[in-house]
């Protein structure tokens, strides 16, 4: 999870069956306001800059999650969507898929009749991995987004080729990464504290590769896969934490792998030795809001780039 380097740090790999476990709690924080709805946000907005969704063919959500991107592209844009475009919302983990079918069916079930509910009616939930889009044709697709997906594949390189296979000349691509993650620190500093008291061996926060954490490295890594236009902007995604108590405790019990490296070796009461020492960073690290909420600071990185 994070980019700096300290001594041999694990890298951080994710199977689909991981992302499965959380797929519930993950869609439920996303529902919430995670630190994932301004990115969302700004990269649906820069697609629409760049290259307007009244030309959209087929949009791609990688590595869609439980379908915020596709949700929020949806409930922005629906009405300037052209009538036969596909929304293609793919996944390696089923149970992400899963998610995004249901998100579907209760919205074709609760929409009143228009464009919203019709363009919802073009969403296809596809089990895909980023590192081999097929059967997806080249030069296909329109418009792709990859919120916080490719930097942990196994070959995020390869992913990129494939997004540029997939993008028709001229389409546009927009991605996010992180460059600062404060809630990951705050992780290992409450790991730090709470496992000589366990007494057990302190684990080492896996890390994804540190390219991805700088402007220069992620611009590097599109134009090695074949992009142009390439533009890059930072913006804050925090987690907002109303009650620290109740936040801390679902997030981990979340069965995320931004935690599991830590819960996954514990047991039951040990877990709740790291979130009363989480809750305690938090209190001392977080500055509090007008709503006396705890900000837990993190920056992304935004790209958008054309084939
Ligand atoms: C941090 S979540 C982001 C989800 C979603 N994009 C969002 O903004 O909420 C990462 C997602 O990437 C998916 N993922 C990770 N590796 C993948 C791969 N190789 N191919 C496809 N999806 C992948 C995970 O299953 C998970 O849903």
């Amino acid at each position: 999870m994070s980019s700096s380097t300290s001594n041999n740090p694990p890298k951080f790999e994710v199977k689909a069956t991981d992302w499965d476990r959380t797929a519930a709690s993950y869609a439920q924080l996303a529902s919430q306001g995670s630190p994932m709805s301004v990115p969302i946000t700004k990269l649906v907005e820069m697609l629409q800059t760049v290259s307007p969704f009244d030309k959209a063919t087929t949009i791609l959500d990688v590595g869609c999650g439980p379908g915020s991107a596709t949700s929020q592209l949806i409930s922005t844009h629906h009405d300037i969507i052209p009538s036969n475009t596909q929304l293609l919302a793919t996944d390696f983990s089923r149970g992400m898929v899963s998610i995004v079918s249901q998100v579907r069916d209760f919205k074709l079930g609760s929409l009143q009749d228009g464009t919203e509910k019709s363009t919802w009616s073009r969403v296809v939930p596809l089990v895909m991995d980023a590192q081999d889009l097929h059967p997806l044709l080249d030069d296909f697709v329109s418009h792709i987004i990859a919120n916080f997906v490719l930097f942990m594949t196994d070959d995020p390189p390869k992913a990129l080729k494939e997004a540029h296979r997939v993008l028709k000349s001229g389409g546009v691509f927009a991605l996010s990464s992180w460059h600062r993650m404060d809630w990951m620190d705050y992780l290992v500093i409450a790991a730090s504290h709470a496992f000589p008291t366990i007494g057990k061996p302190t684990p080492q926060m896996p890390e994804f590769p540190a390219q991805w954490a700088s402007v220069d490295g992620v611009r590097e890594l599109l134009r090695d896969a074949g992009f142009k236009d390439v533009q890059l902007e930072f913006v804050g995604a925090p987690i907002v934490m109303p009650k620290v108590e109740a936040s801390v405790h679902a997030f981990l019990n979340s069965g995320n792998p931004a935690v599991t490296w830590i819960t996954d070796v514990l047991e039951g009461n040990e877990v709740e030795e790291v979130e009363k020492q989480l809750v305690k960073v938090v209190k001392e690290k977080c500055e509090v809001n007008d709503k006396g909420a705890h900000i837990l600071n993190g920056t992304a990185i935004l790209a958008i780039c054309r084939n």
